[in-house]
């Protein structure tokens, strides 16, 4: 059976939304590419480009709302003071929190999995304990638990992955077992991987990790941009996620963890805000979330994540996951039928977020990436910061594809021709 060309069926689309009427939405889409072409963004599982309402309520907040935070008894320094507060809310909220106490803001998804590593990693693990993570992690949680582990004397283990990118859950049960009556202390498993787009299954994780007797740590920095995340139904310990993913700046992310938690932690980084009082002998730790927040923050970068959180949310979450469900199985179905191609991850659309890792037959992704550029075509070439699932498959760096909002079926088309430009450039020059 012919298949119908892709930008025929755009107006098939389901969802609340059109991706390529949302670009209007995003200034960069009016930057010319070097290639004259329209620029194709399909890297937003590196960084997401932002809304002009975004970059507007950053300009707004420096000129005219900027001063530091919880410290100024004058008007505008609690005008500043009130919105980077009032963004900690839409965190919260975002992530289904049940107070905003909870939420710590920090750089990034990978200075939030630090923080856990430091502060709760190095009073909760010890001599001979375990530690669990994934094959399938982003190096941000890999590195922090090899470091913990080798520093404390305990071990780290990794749950395996399928053939097809999906968690060996028969494996991860055998991780969990307890050893020499000893449960292991921590399990820490991306939501979504960068690498393969697989979504993990987290509910049950969790509660199987919970009756081990281990804590559970969420990296979902490549899944609260693009799918509801609720840290009450994933019933997580810790989660991690990063602004400048999820159309926010740079420089602003966010850790939740339980409060209980959050309260028996020591600090992570010390120094002014996490202080109540300080004497020259010593110092009294803040209530939290501002005993781990030691310094001025980012303040209008929180401002800014709090400015794209409402933007997603104005679209609605489930929208926007829908949205990429649908790119996803369209550009898999387009991509698959290309003799010389194969793509890693799972081909089941309900467990795989907008991202695709793609390889292409005797071109090394670098060569693909280069030859996409020449079509507008802006992707990512390389180990996505997941050299172990590179070992795993054995090669030595993937072409990945990840689609957003602001992308429509004619994106899919745009990249599945791009495929077939590489393939006839290299068949060319053969
Ligand atoms: C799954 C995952 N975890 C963590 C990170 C680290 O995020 P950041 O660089 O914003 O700290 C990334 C970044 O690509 C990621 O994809």
């Amino acid at each position: 059976m012919a298949v119908q060309p892709l930008q025929e069926r755009s107006a098939t689309i389901p969802g609340a939304f059109s991706g390529s009427a949302l670009r209007a939405d995003f200034p960069v889409f009016e930057t010319a590419t070097r290639s004259g072409k329209r620029l194709v963004y399909l890297d937003a599982a590196a960084s997401a480009p932002k809304p002009q309402v975004v970059i507007d309520t950053m300009a707004d907040a420096y000129a005219h709302h900027y001063a530091n935070v919880h410290r100024g008894i004058y008007e505008l320094s609690e005008d500043a003071t009130n919105r980077f507060e009032g963004a900690r809310r839409k965190v919260a909220a975002f992530i289904g929190a049940s107070s905003e106490r909870e939420i710590v803001f920090v750089r990034n998804a990978t200075e939030a999995i630090n923080l856990v590593r430091y502060s709760w990693g190095r009073a909760n693990v010890g001599e001979g304990d375990r530690v669990i993570t994934t094959q399938l992690e982003h190096h941000s949680n890999i590195v922090p638990w090899q470091q913990l582990c080798q520093e404390e004397g305990a071990t780290l283990e990794y749950v395996a992955i399928t053939d097809d990118g999906r968690l060996d859950m028969d494996d991860l049960r055998a991780k969990l077992e307890s050893r020499g009556g000893r449960a292991p202390r921590l399990l820490a498993v991306a939501l979504v991987s960068n690498a393969l787009g697989t979504i993990n299954p987290v509910v049950e994780i969790t509660r199987l990790a919970h009756e081990a007797g281990a804590l559970v740590l969420v990296d979902a920095a490549q899944a609260a941009p693009h799918m509801p995340v609720d840290v009450v139904q994933l019933d997580c310990d810790f989660l991690a996620i990063s602004g400048h993913k999820m159309l926010g700046p740079s420089g602003i992310g966010a850790l939740w963890a339980r409060r209980e938690l959050l309260e028996a932690m020591p600090p992570f980084l010390t120094g002014g805000s996490m202080i109540i009082r300080v004497t020259l002998e010593g110092a009294e730790w803040n209530q939290v979330p501002h005993k781990f927040e030691a310094g001025t923050p980012a303040i209008v970068e929180a401002i800014g994540l709090g400015a794209a959180i409402d933007y997603l949310s104005s679209l609605g979450m489930d929208n926007v996951r829908e949205h990429e469900r649908f790119l996803f199985a369209e550009a898999w179905a387009a991509l698959s039928q290309i003799p010389g191609v194969r793509l890693l991850g799972p081909a089941d659309p309900a467990i795989h977020a907008g991202v695709i890792s793609i390889l292409i037959d005797g071109i090394h992704p670098h060569d693909v990436a280069t030859v996409f550029d020449h079509e507008g075509v802006a992707v990512r070439a390389g180990h996505h910061c997941a050299q172990p699932v590179m070992l795993r498959y054995d090669v030595p760096a993937t072409t990945r594809a990840s689609f957003y909002v602001y992308n429509d079926l004619d994106d899919v088309q745009a990249l599945s021709d791009a495929v077939r430009s590489v393939q006839n450039v290299f068949t060319a020059k053969a």
